[in-house]
């Protein structure tokens, strides 16, 4: 399993973060959030006063920032030119914005330079939205998860210490639908994916059902 290429997609909440930060502790693994990485650079268009629904101002300047992500799944790291962006990238600003930033294709080539370069060798757990259709369509193990869509907001809320139930739902919907829409790289179900729905499931068992996966490609 040393070298092995884990991809992991899937819509807003579905559990990927988690399941994939476990599947890559149990294994040994590396792990890459490359929705943190859009975040990163949505990050960085809002702080540089860019107006984040004006592509063309986004393209202009997705060379500009030096986002780095640390692998380690039990202490992953994300910065921009050298601050630690990791609490930052979670507010709603960010959250609400970075959709349309990840639909500028610009973005999308230069974060998928960096994505590919941290791969590199394997020994890796990606997850996001294109990981096996466009990232690496070549990884041994590809998983599309998801969940019901109340199941995917009550986590989020959760997770985001208690918010607004409802609010958190609408803000996930439509973050899915510009996922889904949009032309480069939409979020779908690659070929040769395994789909889990993890709704009855608890996390140990999808990180269960994941691992098994891995133990059968390698
Ligand atoms: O996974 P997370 O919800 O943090 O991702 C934030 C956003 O980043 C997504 O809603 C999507 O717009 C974008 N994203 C993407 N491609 C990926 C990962 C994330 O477009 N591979």
């Amino acid at each position: 399993t040393s070298n092995v290429v884990v991809a992991i997609d899937g819509p807003s909440g579905s559990g990927k973060s988690s399941t994939s930060r476990g599947v890559a502790s149990r294994l040994g693994l590396r792990y890459l959030d490359t929705g943190a990485m859009f975040r990163a650079m949505t990050w960085f268009m809002l702080r540089d006063g860019v107006d984040v629904l004006d592509a063309q101002a986004v393209a202009a300047r997705v060379n500009a920032p030096l986002i780095e992500s640390g692998t380690n799944p039990d202490h992953p790291t994300i910065s921009v030119d050298g601050r630690d962006v990791a609490t930052a990238i979670r507010e709603r600003g960010v959250t609400n914005a970075v959709s349309p930033v990840s639909a500028v294709p610009e973005v999308r080539a230069r974060l998928l330079e960096l994505q590919r370069s941290v791969i590199g060798e394997g020994g890796i757990v990606v997850e996001g939205r294109d990981i096996g259709s466009v990232v690496w369509p070549q990884a041994a193990v590809k998983v599309y998860l998801t969940a019901d869509a109340d199941a995917r907001a009550t986590r989020r809320a959760a997770e985001e210490g208690g918010s607004d139930v409802t609010a958190t739902q609408a803000s996930l919907l439509a973050r899915d639908e510009i996922d889904s829409g949009r032309a480069t790289a939409p979020l779908t179900m690659a070929e040769g994916a395994h789909h889990i729905d993890t709704t009855p499931y608890t996390l140990d068992e999808v990180i269960s059902q994941v691992v098994a996966l891995v133990a059968e490609a390698t």
